[in-house]
């Protein structure tokens, strides 16, 4: 046993290191004039609902689309970026790359094009969140709010059991690998 001076030291330098660790890592997230950052905004509206201040869940922006040939290209085009944003996720992403997803998911939402389908999906977010815990997770769900979609529309189901294979688009699985095989 050390002497209870030395003791009470190694306690002050220990209380020392958590309040500096703990100052690092609050002010990492914080801008120059103290200010929240974009992220903790967003942090802090995840829960946020409709509240009007709410980053990630605020009130959909763009204006209606009234031209039905150009909202259903619109619709193709943007359900085989997000199924196929879904495909290429990692099958275990790290806590950001999963906060990364949520956001995106979120705010594609709110600044979807058409108006009138963002208000739409909106709610249909609000009830299911996106899924982002792994690739297999994240592109079943987006299956399923697409399904949701279909059924408002009065379009097919889908069956997602296939959706593994419909949306690998053959772009290559592992870039890194590629690199390392073949230097461009
Ligand atoms: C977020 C969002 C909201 C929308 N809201 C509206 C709206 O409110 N009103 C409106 O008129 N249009 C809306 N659209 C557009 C609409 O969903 C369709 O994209 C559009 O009507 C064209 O339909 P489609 O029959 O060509 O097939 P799409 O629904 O565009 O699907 C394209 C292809 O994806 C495949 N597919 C179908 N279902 C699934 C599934 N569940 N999972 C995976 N792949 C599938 C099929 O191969 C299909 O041919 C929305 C689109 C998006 C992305
Ligand atoms: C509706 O959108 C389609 C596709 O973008 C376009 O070709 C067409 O000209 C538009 N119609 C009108 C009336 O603007």
């Amino acid at each position: 046993m050390a002497p209870p001076a030395i003791r009470s030291r190694f306690v002050l330098l220990a209380l020392f290191g958590v309040a500096l660790f703990t100052f690092l890592i609050l002010g990492g997230h914080r801008s120059i004039d103290g200010q929240p950052s974009p992220i903790q905004q967003a942090n802090s509206n995840k829960q946020g609902g409709g509240s009007s201040g709410a980053l990630l869940t605020g009130h959909a922006i763009a204006p209606k689309l009234g031209n039905a040939t150009a909202k259903a290209e619109l619709g193709r085009a943007a359900w085989k970026v997000l199924h196929t944003t879904f495909a290429r996720f990692p099958e275990k992403p790290s806590e950001e790359e999963k906060e990364a997803l949520r956001s995106y998911v979120h705010l594609f939402q709110r600044l979807y094009p058409c108006g009138e389908c963002a208000e739409h999906f909106g709610k249909v977010l609000a009830k299911y969140p996106p899924q982002v815990s792994s690739r297999s997770a994240a592109a079943m769900w987006g299956c399923m709010v697409h399904n949701i979609v279909n059924k408002r529309l009065k379009k097919p189901q889908f069956n997602c059991e296939n959706i593994g294979d419909a949306y690998d688009c053959g772009c290559g699985d592992d870039e890194k690998k590629e690199k390392d095989a073949a230097p461009a």
